[in-house]
């Protein structure tokens, strides 16, 4: 099969977000839609991938620099129409004699498996092959028009259709397939005499028809091809892709006891028999080990988790934090780049930031690694076996060593030797019968 080359449109306006930003760069499941679609394409092996912007999108230039190394930028010098859009970015494919797929930028939720399917379809005789779906509310979508045996005969956009047109509910998705040669040459041959007076790339398949080509329509779910132009169109592909991540989770062995609370990242790793309770959010790069348990209304971003850890409920682990096999995690803990090792225990209420804490080590409640001075960020190493008690400030840089104590209560600004106590505390001193006469005072005022 012949090499195909990707193009993505994303130098639409997007007025209906109400956004600064480029309606491509709006997240869901962690990720920029854009980059859903670069990760469609790149494992459908398409290549060269290039995305077409609009002049000084540099939010959008970098974002997908970010992404892949591989794709190619193009710019559309004005917004003139899908056709004009997939012309800006022709240059990009000279010399390149394969197929070629369009695909949106705002239209993140398309598989590999799709993208096969219209592959296979074109192996098949087509010479260009549209996605459709069978629209709910056919709205604004051109309108795919069938010919007596099922061909695709056009695309009529839903401004210019009229009403016979306007009644079919089979719709463009916007993805298209055809030979980049072809494509190039009936896109040369296509006006913007049309209600927009834009440029449309859909113009091609009545073009191509007119050359005796043949175009076919394949179907897809509505759910993989719902375009974002607002905030609740956004909202509603999180919503479809959270539920396609939560299944792809649970038939990968992880228990989900109430799925529909589960937020998970498009990059989310998590091994068999891990049990996620219900309420738990996973922010992008996380991977989890096998036999976690992860209690309610913990928040995890950037984090790995060895097999059989335990953290929350209520914990909050940022980029950095590494827990280690069968390492515990309790409540009101948040952890930052550091290292929890192995069979080591932080229960409650404890912030751990740029630190290590050596195997089996406990951490008591409310302590607190000083990792900061208002200008840069110093490491606390704590040794495998430590006991830190509770309330204890260890003000970085310092070190605990292996098997040491520390008295609650201590603020630790220098070393402690292996097997040492280390406390800071002063000494406790007792006024025997101090609070009876104290009380007795005070009933008689
Ligand atoms: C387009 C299709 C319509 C389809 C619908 C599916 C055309 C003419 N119409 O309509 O058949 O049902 O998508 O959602 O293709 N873009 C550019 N430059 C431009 C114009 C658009 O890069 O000059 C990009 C946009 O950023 C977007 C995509 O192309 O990613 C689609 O553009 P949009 O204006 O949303 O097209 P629709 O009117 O929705
Ligand atoms: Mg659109």
């Amino acid at each position: 099969m012949a090499a195909t080359a990707a193009i993505i449109l994303a130098a639409g306006q997007s007025k209906r977000m109400k956004s600064a930003h480029s309606k491509v760069l709006h997240e869901i499941g962690g990720r920029a839609l854009v980059h859903h679609v670069l990760v469609a394409c790149e494992s459908a092996g398409l290549s060269p991938l290039t995305v077409v912007i609009s002049p000084g999108a540099d939010d959008v230039s970098a974002a997908v620099h970010d992404i892949s190394g591989k794709a190619i930028l193009a710019v559309q010098s004005e917004p003139l129409g899908t056709g004009h859009a997939v012309q800006a970015a022709m240059p990009s494919l000279e010399g390149f004699d394969g197929d070629l797929m369009v695909l949106f930028g705002d239209t993140p939720l398309v598989t590999l498996e799709t993208i096969e399917k219209m592959k296979q379809s074109r192996a098949t005789g087509a010479d260009i092959v549209v996605l459709g779906f069978r629209a709910a509310d056919p709205a604004a979508y051109g309108r795919l028009v069938l010919d007596a045996d099922g061909a695709l005969d056009r695309i009529v956009e839903a401004k210019d259709a009229n009403a016979d047109e306007l009644a079919i509910d089979f719709v463009n998705s916007g993805v298209l397939l055809g030979d980049a040669n072809t494509l190039k040459n009936l896109l040369a041959a296509v006006t913007n005499n049309n209600a927009a007076g834009e440029y449309y790339l859909t113009d091609v398949v009545r073009l191509a028809r007119v050359q005796g080509l043949t175009c076919r329509a394949i179907e897809c779910p509505e759910d993989e091809v719902i375009g974002v132009n607002s905030r609740a169109d956004l909202a509603r592909a999180e919503a479809l892709l959270q539920g396609r991540l939560r299944t792809q989770a649970m038939s990968s062995g992880v228990t989900l006891s109430a799925p529909e609370t589960v937020f998970l990242s498009a990059d989310t790793k998590i091994g068999s028999d891990t049990t996620i309770a219900p309420h738990v959010v996973f922010g992008p790069g996380v991977t989890v080990g096998a036999g976690v348990t992860i209690k309610s209304f913990s928040h995890l971003e950037g984090a790995t988790l060895a097999d059989e850890a335990q953290v929350g409920p209520y914990a909050r682990l940022r980029p950095g934090a590494e827990i280690g096999a069968g390492a515990r995690i309790g409540n009101f803990v948040e952890v930052k780049k550091a290292q929890i090792e192995e069979g080591a225990k932080v229960s409650h209420l404890a912030y751990i930031g740029d630190a290590r804490v050596g195997a089996k080590a406990n951490i008591g409640a409310g302590v607190i690694t000083c990792n900061y001075d208002g200008f840069d960020k110093h490491f606390t190493d704590i040794g495998a076996g430590a006991f830190v008690g509770t309330n204890s400030s260890l003000v970085a840089p310092v070190k605990i060593g292996d098997g040491a104590y520390i008295g609650s209560g201590s603020v630790i600004t220098k070393a402690v030797e292996d097997d040492a106590l280390a406390l800071t505390r002063s000494e406790q001193k007792q006024i025997t019968g101090w609070a009876a006469k104290f009380r007795a005072r005070k009933s008689k005022d």
